[in-house]
């Protein structure tokens, strides 16, 4: 059985990181979407519903399951069997930080990153900008799933 992570804030999930999940789900049998906990950084959205997202937007996608993990990533993907980690890349801004995190977690266990280009109708996506511009009263409704924007435009509401 083939395993493998998807990890990230999630901080929400928007429609970049579903493109990647759907593609990698046709990939390996099983995919872990993983929702790495930062105890730093106080996001929009806590990490349950996170959680509650990722697995309502990605109810209908076969062998994907959601998690949640603080610590070291490498240590997650040995625990939980996982031979691989997956990352979208948007630009070349993306590469550099990635892959510099790849060749660090290859060294610490021998996990390898695989890298899935960007779809370009989302590379211009990323969570933070979508929360700006939500907060801003742009339309975000091409972005995220509907689901994740009826709870963006109220979290916002909440704290206007
Ligand atoms: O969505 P993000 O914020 O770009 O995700 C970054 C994330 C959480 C995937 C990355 O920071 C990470 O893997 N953190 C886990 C902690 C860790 O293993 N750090 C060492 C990396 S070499």
């Amino acid at each position: 059985m083939s395993r493998a992570l998807v990890p990230g804030s999630f901080d929400p999930i928007h429609n970049g990181h579903l493109d990647v999940i759907a593609r990698v789900a046709t990939q390996f049998d099983e995919v872990i979407v993983t929702v790495v906990v930062n105890p730093n950084k106080s996001g929009l959205f806590t990490v349950d519903e996170r959680v509650e997202m990722l697995a309502q937007a990605t109810t209908h996608l076969q062998g994907v399951r959601v998690a949640t993990w603080q610590g070291l990533l490498v240590q997650f993907a040995s625990e939980s069997g996982a031979t691989a980690i997956v990352k979208g890349l948007r630009n070349a801004a993306d590469f550099d930080y990635e892959v510099q995190m790849a060749q660090m977690n290859r060294r610490l266990t021998g996990v390898d990153t695989v890298f899935l280009g960007t779809d370009p109708v989302h590379s211009s996506l990323s969570s933070s900008l979508i929360k700006e511009i939500a907060r801003l009263g742009g339309d975000v409704t091409t972005m995220v799933p509907a689901a994740v924007h009826d709870r963006l435009l109220a979290r916002l509401a909440e704290h206007a």
